[in-house]
C-alpha cells in the first residue's frame, strides 16, 4: 500500500500557438478541464499500474470537490482520507504552447490540509509501504508526514514540486528527492551536496530521461521514443510509477527504468492523468522498445 499526501486540483487548460505578452490578449485555440494536481496525478499513477493507494488531501464542500471524489474511488484510489474544508478545491490554469507549458496554482483547499490532519490520518501512513509527497500542500504539514513516516521506518520519495527550500532537518527523513533539472538547479543554490545527500537525488530530465548516482557514477535512464502532445504530468506518472515499482520491491535501476517509460507514455495525450499507463500497457511498451 502506498499513501501519497498532496494536492488535489482541477487543471483549466488552454491552448494557444503562443503565449500572451504581458498586457495582450490573445485568441487561444481550445480549452478543456481535467483532474490534476500534484498529489492526486501521483495517486493515480499508482494506482493505474495495480498499486493499493490512499490519498491524504483536501477539497473544498463545492462541487469540483464532489466531483473529484467520486471519480478518484473509479480510479481506484481511496479517498478516505481526503478533507472536506471551506477554502474552494485547487486550481491550475495551464496554457500551453510554444512547445511548453506554464501553470498557476491557486491552492485554496489545498493549504487547509494541516498537520493535525496529518495526525489524525497517522495510521495509514505507518502501514505503507512507501509515502509518496510533494511541495504543493503547506511545509508544516510535508513536515509532520516526514517523521510520522521516518519514526515508522517507512521510505519516502519527496518530489520537490513546485520548488521551495528544502529545510535542512528534511534530509535525513527523506529516502528519494525527485527534482526536475530546474529544481535540482534551485536546490543546490542552498545546498551542497556530499555523498549521502547525492545518492538521495534522482533528477527527471524531461527528453533526456532520468539520471541517478550509482555506486558514486551519474547513470542516465533515457526515454522511448515517443510523440509529444503534452507534458503535463509527466514528472508526477514518473513518481506515481517510481512508487509503485519500489514498493513491489523492483531494484531501484528497473524501477527507474520502467517509471521514465510510464512518464513517456503520459506525454502522448492531453492532461496529466489521461494518458497513464496501465501496467499492461506499459509492460507492452517496455517489450517493444526491447525488440526494436
Ligand atoms: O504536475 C502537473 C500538475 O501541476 C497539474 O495537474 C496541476 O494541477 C499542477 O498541480
Ligand atoms: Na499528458
Amino acid at each position: 500500500m502506498i499513501t501519497v499526501v498532496g494536492s488535489l486540483n482541477i487543471d483549466f487548460i488552454t491552448m494557444a500557438d503562443r503565449y500572451p505578452k504581458l498586457g495582450e490578449t490573445i485568441i487561444g485555440e481550445s480549452f478543456s478541464q481535467a483532474y490534476g494536481g500534484k498529489g492526486a496525478n501521483q495517486a493515480v499513477a499508482a494506482a493505474k499500474l495495480s498499486s493499493k493507494v490512499n490519498l491524504i488531501g483536501a477539497v473544498g464542500q463545492d462541487t469540483f470537490g464532489d466531483e473529484y471524489l467520486a471519480y478518484l474511488e473509479k480510479q481506484a484510489v481511496s479517498t478516505n482520507n481526503v478533507e472536506r474544508v471551506t477554502h474552494h478545491t485547487g486550481t491550475a490554469s495551464i496554457t500551453i504552447a510554444e512547445e511548453d507549458n506554464a501553470i498557476i496554482v491557486t491552492p485554496g483547499a489545498n493549504y487547509s490540509l494541516t498537520p493535525a490532519d496529518i495526525d489524525r490520518h497517522q495510521d495509514i501512513i505507518k502501514q505503507s509501504t512507501l509515502v509518496l509527497i510533494q511541495l504543493e500542500v503547506k511545509n508544516d504539514t510535508v513536515e509532520r508526514a516526514l517523521e510520522i513516516a521516518y519514526e515508522a521506518g517507512v521510505p519516502v520519495i519527496l518530489n520537490p514540486a513546485p520548488y521551495r527550500t528544502i529545510p535542512n532537518h528534511w534530509w535525513p527523513m527523506v529516502t528519494y528527492f525527485t527534482p526536475n533539472e530546474h529544481e535540482l538547479a534551485l536546490m543546490l543554490k542552498e545546498t551542497t551536496l556530499d555523498d549521502e545527500k547525492r545518492q538521495k537525488i534522482i533528477t527527471t530530465r524531461g527528453d533526456k530521461g532520468v539520471t541517478f548516482y550509482d555506486e558514486g557514477e551519474e547513470v542516465a535512464i533515457l526515454p522511448p521514443k515517443i510523440h509529444v502532445v503534452d507534458t503535463t504530468g509527466a514528472g508526477d506518472t514518473f513518481n506515481g510509477a517510481l512508487a509503485h515499482f519500489l514498493a513491489q520491491d523492483v531494484p531501484l535501476k528497473e524501477a527507474l527504468k520502467m517509471a521514465v517509460y510510464a512518464a513517456s507514455m503520459a506525454t502522448t495525450k492531453l492532461g496529466a492523468q489521461s494518458a497513464m499507463p496501465h501496467l499492461t500497457e506499459l509492460q507492452a511498451m517496455v517489450d517493444e522498445s526491447y525488440v526494436n
